[in-house]
């Protein structure tokens, strides 16, 4: 992905410019550009209209032929669907027969859409791992992997056209829109889901049938197989397993990501003039954040001013924050299905106090040790262990924790003042892939968040008077890498005393 500016403005401009007359002819989205599918098999044309998702026909500033959706190639996801295959055939050889000769069935569910009130839907949300392996962004769909031994063959599930829902919710991809966008060759509507499973011959079925992603569709399609006695083992611990590893499209996207995300950060500490309301701050980081190029918020972002930031969920963002005070804003966008999450913390009056130096730059000392061990073979729980070890003695240098207090009793106060782990697994999620644990070692590949914090609240006595009142949190996203060490996918969000007060100080 080509970063900031240039690409903005080129996306920008784009909006606005007819298609040009010389587009058409590619097999794949009628550019001039002569494009040969994976296989050499003749590829669909993406029909001339918008579908259910932007495409190289609608959205060639986004979209190259053959991608999906932005960034990520029919081949990509086509070797996500490769790699769960050969996880499954793994696995049933380990069971030995029957299993490894047997019939496996995958089924994959996305997210219905949700209201927000009576006929009005929020934005639509992917299940990230229906995304994952086929790139499809309309709700009410499925995907089917299934083959005997290995599960190789693919079907998906689409809505049918429908003028009358398309009326009201707009232009659907239909079977053929799907089909040639990506690459699967086999596509139904999603009404013949049921009778499509039926059809299959399989014995062993994987499915999360404990949390279904989709509950019309998983009672109207899939209970039936469940009640039939089939036992589905579940999916998502393997998918989490690949998703937990990030291809260079995946990282070039996160880091695109970071970036905005981090000029966002820049652009709104330039608001720190004193007295501010958190619902002007938060305004502000939403609109840099979309203006360059984000789709929307990852989350609802903490924007808590003074002893608000000791609430770790605060999400209010409707106070005023007073000049002295400190804000911790912690958000991050989402960029064509990957996502940031940064937290920094300044005062809104453009200047460190004494106080908030101090603790500042204790914790900074912490995340900066954190981020330095941040490479294969150390786990997250490791990281962890480690921050507690050294926030509990900046606690005790700072005062916060006395003299001569034991080591074990330092522990805990260093969890009693970060009462949050060190960070988590980054992606298409913000608190990506939670089937995997957080003591297995970090592979390259992966992305994290280091964010070690100290919360020291206005009611708190037995901290120094100076520190009430406060909380800091200091939050970047990581890429493991197997050589020159981590790359911070956020290092442009100013973070040194003196980078943030020079943040503060532009106009
Ligand atoms: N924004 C949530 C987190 O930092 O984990
Ligand atoms: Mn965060
Ligand atoms: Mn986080």
């Amino acid at each position: 992905m080509v970063s900031s500016g240039g690409r903005v403005l080129f996306r920008a401009a784009s909006k606005l410019l007819p298609r040009p007359s010389w587009s058409r002819g590619c097999v794949w989205c009628q550019c001039r550009s002569i494009s040969v599918k994976p296989g050499g098999l003749k590829p669909k044309t993406v029909p001339a209209r918008y579908l259910g998702q932007p495409s190289p026909f609608t959205h060639p500033h986004l979209l190259k032929c053959g991608e999906v959706t932005p960034g990520l190639s029919q081949t990509e996801y086509e070797l996500r669907r490769h790699r769960l295959a050969s996880l499954i055939e793994a696995q049933s050889d380990r069971l030995g027969p029957p299993a490894s000769s047997s019939t496996h069935v995958l089924i994959v569910l996305s997210h219905p859409t949700r209201y927000m009130t009576n006929d009005i839907p929020y934005p639509f949300h992917q299940n990230q791992d229906f995304l994952y392996l086929c790139g499809i962004l309309e709700p009410d769909s499925a995907l089917v992997l299934y083959g005997k031994g290995r599960p190789d063959k693919t079907i998906l599930f689409v809505p049918r056209r429908d003028p009358g829902r398309e009326l009201w919710d707009g232009p659907r991809s239909g079977k053929d829109g799907a089909a040639a966008l990506t690459g699967i060759e086999r596509v139904h509507s999603t009404e013949e889901l049921g009778v499509v499973l039926k059809s299959i011959k399989g014995s062993t079925l994987w499915y999360d049938s404990s949390n279904p992603s989709h509950s019309r569709l998983h009672q109207a399609h899939v209970s039936p197989l469940l009640e039939a006695g089939a036992m589905p083992r579940p999916l998502r611990p393997l998918i989490h397993s690949l998703r937990a590893l990030k291809s260079s499209s995946e990282v070039a996207l996160m880091h695109e990501a970071g970036r905005i995300t981090a000029q966002a950060f820049r652009r709104t500490m330039t608001l720190s003039l004193g007295d501010v309301d958190e619902s002007l701050l938060f305004a502000k980081f939403d609109f840099e954040n979309r203006l360059h190029g984000a789709n929307f918020l990852a989350y609802p972002p903490v924007v808590a001013g003074g002893n608000r930031a000791n609430t770790l969920h605060y999400i209010n963002n409707n106070q005023m924050i007073k000049d002295g005070e400190m804000v911790l804003l912690d958000g991050g966008c989402e960029y064509f299905g990957y996502v940031s999450d940064v937290t920094r913390t300044w005062p809104v009056n453009g200047k460190f106090s004494t106080a908030q130096a101090e603790l500042y730059e204790a914790v900074l000392e912490v995340q900066l040790s954190c981020l330095s061990l941040c490479s294969p073979g150390v786990s997250l729980d490791h990281i962890y262990s480690t921050m507690l070890a050294l926030l509990g003695r900046q606690l005790k240098r700072l005062g916060i924790v006395k003299a001569g207090t034991s080591d074990a009793d330092v522990l805990k106060a260093a969890r009693r003042y970060c009462p949050h782990h060190v960070g988590h697994y980054l992606g298409m999620d913000v608190h990506d892939t939670p089937e995997l644990s957080r003591s297995q070692p970090l592979q390259p590949g992966m992305t994290i968040t280091i964010e070690p914090g100290l919360y020291i609240g206005e009611e708190n006595e037995q901290a120094p008077e100076r520190f009430r009142g406060i909380g800091i949190r200091i939050e970047d996203d990581v890429l493991i890498r197997d050589k020159g060490g981590p790359l911070i996918l956020s290092a442009d969000a100013p973070k040194t005393i003196s980078d943030v007060e020079l943040a503060c100080a532009q106009r």
